[in-house]
């Protein structure tokens, strides 16, 4: 056993930052390319990365176990959209394997799902958060760019009869773009037995023409718009990540707020995130970093200095994000490059 599982033993977890947030959750992005260009989310000339600047397969199941050896216990795969790298699922079983995880989750577009929902349950993965901005295949096509509705329909479909503990809904409320389904996209996550969360824009890099000062709905907004519906009900329940929640008319589901404009969840931050090239963020409207690749490949048969890169990290994590529509981005990585 080398030193740094040693200290483990007698200490909780060392993953406590420098404001005492301890961190329990590993978001890993398996690629920055997706089948779908959505317009707050990338330009749509956008460059990707070479794919022999991203970590092997391996070497990704290698970060995120140290990860969970260190006391983490929630990983999150995203992307760009996971599921298009080669031989992801080669991935998600060795994950699945791990005894300290708890919650193995994936945050997709859904476009993939109907192939691979039945082996991500097999692999272990517990929950699914699948990306709908509206119900309209016009719109669909034009909020992603490029994108088939059907497929992402289909794609939850296949995800609700795999029987995860849960699938949720993203969507991202754009005024004058969805604005206006709020209500339907929570009938038709109500009727499914989903969840729902609407999410508020961040700006991060470029994305072309899309102006997003112009087109900023809050959540108080769309609280208040469900509100001439539905019956809400705030709750405390938390799902390791930044939503808040609420329940529907005393129904099991519930509609959750993810609001860094105007509820800021910083204080609670509980994550960091490894991006396909092995860039460790410590914040996602930062670009405080470690390059674990580096230590990674230094490194091959050895734990010791990955665990430490990933212990001293902390020190750098950020309080948080200074995010701010009305100026341009100060963050220039786009948000296919974290998955979010
Ligand atoms: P649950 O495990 O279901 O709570 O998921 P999650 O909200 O942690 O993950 P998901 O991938 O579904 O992300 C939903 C939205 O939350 C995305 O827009 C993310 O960018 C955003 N998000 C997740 N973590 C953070 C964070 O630390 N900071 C900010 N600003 N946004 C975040
Ligand atoms: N702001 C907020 N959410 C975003 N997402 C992608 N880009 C942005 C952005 N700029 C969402 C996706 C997905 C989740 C991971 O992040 O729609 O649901
Ligand atoms: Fe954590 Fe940074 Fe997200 Fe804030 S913006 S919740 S500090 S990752």
């Amino acid at each position: 056993m080398n030193q740094t599982s040693e200290r483990n033993k007698t200490r909780s977890s060392p993953l406590i930052d420098q404001f005492d947030r301890q961190i329990s959750y590993l978001r890993i992005s398996v690629t920055d390319r997706c089948d779908l260009r959505c317009i707050y989310c990338m330009s749509e000339d956008i460059e990707f990365v070479p794919r022999s600047q991203l970590l092997t397969l391996e070497e990704l199941y290698r970060v995120g176990k140290n990860f969970v050896d260190l006391g983490v216990s929630k990983i999150r795969i995203t992307g760009g959209e996971p599921l298009t790298r080669r031989n992801v699922m080669q991935l998600f079983e060795q994950l699945g394997t791990l005894q300290g995880l708890k919650d193995f989750t994936l945050t997709t577009n859904g476009t993939l799902l109907k192939r691979y929902a039945p082996a991500l349950k097999a692999a272990g993965v517990t929950r699914i958060n699948i990306s709908l901005d509206t119900l309209r295949a016009d719109r669909f096509h034009a909020i992603t760019r490029k994108g088939d509705i059907q497929r992402t329909l289909e794609g939850i479909d296949a995800a609700l009869e795999a029987d995860f503990d849960r699938v949720k809904i993203n969507a991202v409320i754009l005024k004058h773009h969805n604005h206006d389904e709020i209500t339907d996209l929570v009938r038709f996550a109500q009727d499914r037995g989903m969840d729902i969360s609407f999410i508020e824009e961040m700006p991060l890099g470029y994305v072309g023409d899309h102006d997003r000062a112009a087109v900023y709905y809050s959540s108080d907004q769309i609280l208040l718009d469900l509100q001439k519906h539905y019956e809400l009900t705030a709750t405390t329940e938390n799902s390791g990540g930044p939503a808040r929640y609420y329940r529907i008319n005393g129904s099991p589901h519930r509609v959750g707020f993810i609001s860094p404009h105007s509820h800021n969840f910083c204080d609670h931050c509980n994550r960091v995130r490894l991006t396909a090239e092995g860039r460790l963020l410590l914040c996602l409207g930062q670009e405080h970093s470690v390059d674990l690749r580096r230590v990674v490949r230094a490194h091959p048969m050895d734990d010791e200095p990955l665990q430490q890169a990933i212990i001293d990290s902390m020190q750098i994590k950020p309080k948080g994000h200074e995010f701010d529509l009305s100026t341009k981005p100060i963050i220039f990585r786009h948000m296919n490059a974290t998955g979010g």
